[in-house]
């Protein structure tokens, strides 16, 4: 049931990391596409400075034997608590297995239905990552496919953690983390709507009035 920030970007991820909501970072190229592919690592390096917990860095869609040298570099920005995301495809869970043998938590990414899920599961991930809100905008049902790939996980005994990301709104992410054992990335956007709620705003007001010994209270808590 952790939470994780779904951002590349150093300040986001420092505005973040100074709540102690979040277990980590997670990234994907998009969220880095503003850089040079050359000046991702050092991107990479500059987050893990910022985010002492875990880190999720993406392999860009090459060979598999790319994409597994690209891990083994990017799984030394920060040895020990690095997760390398592999795209779900029969490339990606190549590069899972591979890396499976050689201690490299992997997390296989974009995943949309609960087969892909389980595929992931058996070939060794250590996360799946399902596009929740992605899987809705298709027409299908994002928190459903995450609910059957719970039970999934559950009836056998898999050990793979369940990422909800992608995730649109707070409706669903309140749906989401209704279900055991599923940990949720959000987008940066979401962290403002994610802490507040008017009435808490009015109440904090209503104790700030009191400690300064103000009678003005705000309007909506007179009695
Ligand atoms: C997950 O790790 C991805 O970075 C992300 O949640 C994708 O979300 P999007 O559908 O908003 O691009």
């Amino acid at each position: 049931m952790a939470l994780f920030l779904d951002s590349a970007d150093p300040d986001e991820i420092r505005s973040g990391m100074d709540l102690g909501i979040y277990a980590g970072v997670t990234t994907n190229p998009v969220l880095l596409s503003n850089l040079r592919p050359e000046d991702r690592l050092e991107r990479f390096a500059e987050i893990a400075k910022i985010c002492p917990k875990s880190i999720y860095l993406q392999v860009s869609w090459k060979t598999v034997s790319e994409m597994e040298n690209q891990a083994l570099t990017y799984v030394e920005v920060a040895p020990g608590r690095t997760i390398i995301k592999v795209p779900m495809a029969a490339e990606g869970l190549k590069v899972c297995s591979l890396l499976k043998t050689r201690t490299v938590p992997t997390c296989i990414t974009a995943v949309f239905t609960p087969t892909q899920a389980y595929a992931a599961a058996c070939a060794g991930a250590h996360a799946v990552a399902i596009y929740v809100g992605r899987i809705s905008k298709s027409g299908a049902d994002g928190v459903a496919v995450i609910r059957q790939v719970a039970d999934m996980f559950a009836a056998a005994e898999l050990s793979t953690s369940i990422l909800a990301a992608s995730i649109p709104d707070i409706d669903t992410l309140i749906q989401i983390l209704s279900v055991p054992r599923v940990d949720a990335t959000i987008p940066f956007r979401l962290q403002e709507s994610l802490l507040h709620s008017k009435g808490t705003d009015e109440a904090i007001e209503e104790f700030t009035a009191a400690a300064r010994g103000s009678t003005n209270q705000p309007a909506g808590l007179q009695s």
